[in-house]
């Protein structure tokens, strides 16, 4: 294997060993196979490819200080892949077939955990698509599970520093009765032009707007919005974002701080009145955020005017990263140890 620099790692694609997958055929799911081929050959009329039948999860693996290797609530994201598959008419994937799938993979994979010291991780990579033909629109009837893995570090280049992020009115990510809710590819196609945009502009994400009154603050980017204020943490509710495993941790976690917490929706103006702010989800981990501009009202939110995270960021963040990579006891049971 070439060598991996470690501490060096962004967020990309590198090859790994090995990927598992099962196939659903005749309402079966097939027992896993390992194999090492990073292609996935296909019929040109494959759902996947014409209907966005196309369901993916995101989740990391952690090497501890005592070399061993933990991975971060696994349960959960067998869990909203199902939900997602139900949200586009994919059948689920069995959540003990799910865990089994990743703990293969990490063991088959093993050497490209990175070591405690570098703090990256594993990042884990389900998939499920629509393999059969169909030029209908229809659902398919068979389909594929697959699960890679690859090592990463920060998925923001300035990893937990404060990043700034922008308001574009004129785009929407997903509609209040859409697939918003659902971790599915088309989603990530909606949000490629305005993410483009963002990032010429010198913008790590898109803080979306809600699609119906562009009044509530809704996704931001690949990750979920927070607020804090008054020793309160707050987050949007809203039916077209994505349920973040992370920001129910950190619910949780701020809550076990003596923290209240809100999950509600945030009206825009409700900005000015926040003491801290940040983006958060596995890939993101907690990215705080300095500045919010709403671009096309010329307005500017300032979090932090030293462009520092702020302490209760900084403390959720330390109490996440300390579970898991296993420096901190586990107490809500979230970690599976490989
Ligand atoms: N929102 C979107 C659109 C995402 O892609 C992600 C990443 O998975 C998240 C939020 C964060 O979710 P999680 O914390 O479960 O990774
Ligand atoms: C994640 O945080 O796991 C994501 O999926 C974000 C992005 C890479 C799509």
């Amino acid at each position: 294997m070439r060598n991996i620099n470690w501490t060096e790692l962004s967020f990309g694609y590198v090859k790994a060993d090995y990927n598992v997958r099962s196939y659903y055929c005749e309402g079966k799911w097939s027992d896993l196979e390992i194999t090492n081929s990073e292609q996935i050959p296909m019929h040109m009329s494959a759902t996947c490819l014409h209907y966005g039948q196309e369901v993916f999860e995101g989740l990391k693996a952690f090497r501890g200080k005592d070399k061993k290797i933990r991975i971060f609530r696994m349960r959960e994201n067998a869990l909203r892949m199902q939900f997602s598959a139900r949200g586009i008419l994919m059948p689920e994937f069995p959540v003990d077939m799910f865990e089994k799938a990743i703990i293969t993979v990490i063991n088959k994979n093993e050497r490209f955990v990175p070591p405690y010291e570098s703090g990256a991780a594993l990042y884990i990579r389900p998939l499920l698509i629509g393999m059969s033909a169909q030029v209908g629109v229809k659902a398919a009837s068979e389909y594929l599970f697959v699960v890679f893995v690859m090592p990463v570090g920060p998925y923001f280049k300035e990893g937990f520093k404060a990043t700034s992020v922008g308001i574009f009115r004129a785009y929407d990510r997903a509609a209040p009765l859409g697939t918003g809710a659902y971790k599915v590819g088309g989603n990530y196609a909606a949000s490629l032009v305005a993410g483009e945009i963002a990032y010429e502009k010198g913008y790590s994400a898109v803080l979306y707007l809600d699609a119906k009154e562009k009044k509530y603050i809704d996704e931001c980017g690949p990750a979920n919005f927070f607020g804090i204020k008054s020793n309160t943490y707050i987050t949007p509710k809203s039916s077209s974002i994505l349920s973040s495993i992370t920001n129910k941790s950190l619910m949780q976690l701020a809550d076990s701080i003596g923290m209240k917490v809100e999950r509600r929706q945030i009206p825009i103006e409700e900005l000015i009145t926040l003491e801290e702010a940040g983006m958060c989800g596995t890939a993101a981990v907690i990215s705080p955020i300095y500045r919010i501009d709403d671009v096309d009202k010329n307005q500017s939110y300032i979090f932090s005017k030293d462009g520092k995270p702020g302490p209760i960021s900084i403390k959720l963040y330390n109490k996440l990263k300390a579970i898991q990579y296993g420096d901190e006891e586990d107490k809500f049971g979230w970690v599976t140890i490989v």
